[in-house]
């Protein structure tokens, strides 16, 4: 997607063909700089202080990982512990773990010489698979927003958004915005509430950054305006994008996203979730009890990073002194409070059978 007059992806090859290059998303919106990984270390810490973040993005860094750790230690033995170093640093993002389990599955039988080639390839088309999925998210969400549109009249369509789970998220296009750019393309006119999703700001840092370079109308709220927003007939349908999602439809995803959630029923809002296939987990059942919700650093609440007028980056503490802070990072939506999936393979109700009949070869496999 674009910054000022170029197009991105969120992770490439240098001109090296060896080291990998991410955009360093601690420094969003006010930096646009790149980060160079250049061993398994560099990918896991990157993940770990969410320099990449976003269940898609994790997936695909974890996967170029693996094939930086295979350039000094394509052993049996370098492999296992890239991927134990790697599958460690997130633990709700199911996609980190099919990303690896994928590149142990090409890597398995190749002997050590072609490793290294092997994991490269691999990780280059675990990109660009991350790519098709997303712009197959947003053909299949565009005609809800058609639909919406043609209601109105024309008249603006407003979407509210959590977190980022656009192109930032992802390698390009990201999930629940894909529909958006789509919708954009197509000439619908859209306005896009964004949730800024503290403590760490990705709604405000991140996704309001992203629409303004892709030229979409938002306006960034805080978290708790939303509610109010559905009451009054502002909000017409509600996407989010999600890290975990059981086999019966239960969604895991930013903290904050069940209120969303629980407001839009109560309001006749649809709810919908972007949700492609590596980020279903069809071995859980039940997500409030099964899905593992990260706790983070407590200074991501007590503390918060701007821009000062002078153009200096600097973090303050919100907190007095003494008073504790406690930081969930996710929390499970149920499957009915979720009007509907928006997959690659197409449109799919929250549940056993609505899952299982777009995606029948992974549902019987777990
Ligand atoms: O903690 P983050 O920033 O990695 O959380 C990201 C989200 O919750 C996204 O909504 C989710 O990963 C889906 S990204 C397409």
């Amino acid at each position: 997607m674009r910054v000022g007059d170029r197009n991105y992806r969120t992770i490439w090859l240098a001109d090296d063909g060896e080291t990998v290059a991410v955009i360093d998303q601690t420094r969003l919106p006010h930096r646009f700089e790149h980060l160079a990984l250049t061993s398994c270390e560099d990918a896991a810490k990157a993940i770990e202080r969410m320099a990449v973040r976003g269940a898609p993005l994790i997936g695909a860094t974890a996967a170029y990982g693996i094939a930086l750790a295979m350039r000094s230690s394509p052993t049996e033995s370098g492999l296992q512990q890239a991927y134990t170093r790697l599958l460690a640093t997130r633990p709700t993002a199911v996609n980190l773990r099919w990303a690896l389990e994928e590149m142990l599955g090409s890597l398995r039988d190749c002997p050590p010489e072609d490793r290294q080639s092997t994991a490269y390839a691999r990780a280059a088309a675990i990109a660009d698979e991350d790519v098709e999925i997303n712009r197959a998210i947003g053909r299949h969400g565009l005609p809800l927003l058609q639909e919406i549109a043609a209601r109105k009249n024309g008249a603006q369509v407003n979407v509210l958004t959590h977190c980022n789970a656009g192109w930032l998220a992802t390698v390009d296009w990201g999930t629940a915005t894909a529909p958006l750019y789509r919708a954009q393309g197509e000439g619908i006119a859209l306005h896009v509430w964004v949730d800024e999703t503290r403590p760490r700001n990705q709604g405000a840092s991140l996704t309001a950054w992203e629409l303004g370079q892709q030229g979409i109308p938002h306006s960034v709220i805080a978290d708790n305006t939303g509610g109010h927003l559905m009451q009054h007939g502002l909000v017409d349908i509600v996407i989010t994008g999600t890290d975990r999602t059981t086999r019966t439809g239960d969604v895991a995803n930013k903290i904050g996203t069940y209120l969303k959630a629980l407001a839009a029923k109560d309001n006749g809002v649809p709810f919908y979730v972007a949700l492609p296939s590596p980020t279903i987990d069809f071995g859980l059942t039940d997500g409030v009890a099964e899905i593992p919700i990260e706790q983070r650093n407590p200074d991501e609440v007590a503390k918060i990073t701007g821009e000062t007028e002078a153009g200096t980056i600097e973090t303050i503490s919100v907190l007095p002194k003494g008073s504790a802070a406690v930081n969930y990072a996710f929390d499970v939506t149920p499957a009915r409070l979720v009007t509907g999936f928006i997959t690659e393979a197409g449109v799919a109700e929250a549940s056993v059978e609505g899952l299982a009949d777009l995606f029948p070869d992974r549902a019987t496999t777990c």
